[in-house]
């Protein structure tokens, strides 16, 4: 499912090298684009559709969060989980979501002083969580129960990525997102919705996101949280 074909990548670079160069120009309506990589539906405005690509990122995130305190409680987590949970947050949230928002987002607000200082600190937050994302790589594919050693660094950097992510995620949703309609005219906008549905599509395939959120589904399911009910505090707990 993640860049299975090394072109489509390729293409998503590609479209998303020009259309963020675009909308970086106050996207100009003559600014033209190859039309082998102009997107060809547009589904969502840009906030939801990024806002929707955050909620999976959580959950995904939430997946490496129950895999931490498995490996820390010193209960059976099987192998194949952890490099599942590795490969899709390394795929879905740094190779197209992070990827996504520093073509497309970032450069629109290079004009707006007030977001140089948060804009920076997410630009370094993308770069740590590509970082940590290096480290687990090794640690998931040689991830055994018996190397406590490996789960304690596997368990430290599931941490570190989590915590980071989830916050970051919800500084962009309250702190930066809203601010898009300011900084982009309507027509833009419009623009700027169609350009990241194009991306995504280019880079997840055009059932990707679908199966993106089966694939976390099932990683859900394997660690016992795959009901949303089960988050939900028991009587006992309340007492
Ligand atoms: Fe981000
Ligand atoms: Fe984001």
């Amino acid at each position: 499912m993640y860049s299975k074909n090394p072109l489509s990548r390729r293409n998503f670079l590609i479209l998303a090298g020009a259309a963020g160069a675009g909308l970086a120009q106050g996207c100009s309506k003559s600014a033209s684009k190859p039309e082998s990589v102009r997107p060809v539906e547009y589904a969502g405005a840009a906030i939801e559709l990024l806002e929707r690509q955050h909620g999976v990122t959580r959950r995904a995130l939430a997946v490496m969060s129950k895999i931490k305190d498995g490996i820390n409680a010193q209960t059976d987590i099987q192998p194949e989980t952890v490099r599942g949970a590795v490969e899709i947050v390394g795929s879905f949230m740094i190779d197209c979501h992070q990827l996504m928002e520093e073509k497309f987002v970032f450069p629109v607000f290079a004009a707006s002083p007030n977001t140089s200082e948060l804009i920076a600190v997410l630009r370094q937050q993308h770069a740590a969580a590509f970082r940590l994302i290096e480290i687990l790589k090794p640690l998931s594919a040689n991830f055994s129960p018996k190397d406590r050693e490996n789960q304690r660094k596997t368990a430290n950097m599931l941490h570190l990525l989590a915590r980071m992510s989830q916050a970051h995620a919800s500084w962009e949703d309250t702190a930066l997102f809203p601010l898009l309609h300011s900084v982009v005219p309507a027509t833009s906008y419009d623009r700027l919705s169609s350009d990241l549905q194009g991306a995504e599509t280019e880079f997840l395939g055009q059932n990707g996101f679908d199966e993106t959120l089966q694939t976390i589904a099932r990683y859900e399911n394997s660690l016992g949280i795959g009901n949303l009910a089960s988050f939900t505090p028991q009587p006992e707990d309340l007492s």
